[in-house]
């Protein structure tokens, strides 16, 4: 059961849209854990949301290797085109703005990750194109 942990948890978040105290609870039950100590996969696993996320989920890569090619300055950027800090979503809805480690994408750095897609060898010009192009 907890080789199944995570896809099971994919699977609640699909459903649910994030992962509440009810949604854990539930996995809980399911899996024969505890609430806390499914609680404690949910909160180590960026792809795992635990509060309403907004229908576009952008993630910015912020380990070394994109550190050092601009994505704090990227962050800042969309920071300031969304008009939101990191953690936060748009008041309509459509953005999530977060930080997260390495996405395995490190020789197209900056890049970051929107829902299931990734966005690779990022400029402000390139990332406020992508921006314009979501629905
Ligand atoms: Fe950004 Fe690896 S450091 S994708």
């Amino acid at each position: 059961k907890e080789a199944a942990m995570l896809p099971v948890l994919y699977l609640a978040q699909e459903e649910f849209g994030y992962l509440s105290p009810e949604a854990i609870e539930y996995v809980a039950r399911l899996m024969g854990q505890s609430p806390a100590q499914v609680t404690g996969v949910v909160s180590f696993y960026t792809m795992l949301n635990m509060k309403p996320i907004g229908r576009y989920h952008i993630q910015v890569c912020r380990t070394l290797p994109c550190a050092l090619r601009g994505a704090e300055k990227l962050t800042s950027f969309l920071e300031k085109v969304l008009g939101i800090e990191v953690g936060q979503t748009t008041e309509n809805g459509r953005f999530t703005l977060s930080e997260v480690e390495c996405l395995a994408s490190c020789g197209t750095a900056p890049m970051m990750q929107i829902n299931d897609d990734y966005y690779e060898s990022l400029t402000e010009e390139k990332t406020a194109e992508i921006l314009g192009s979501l629905k």
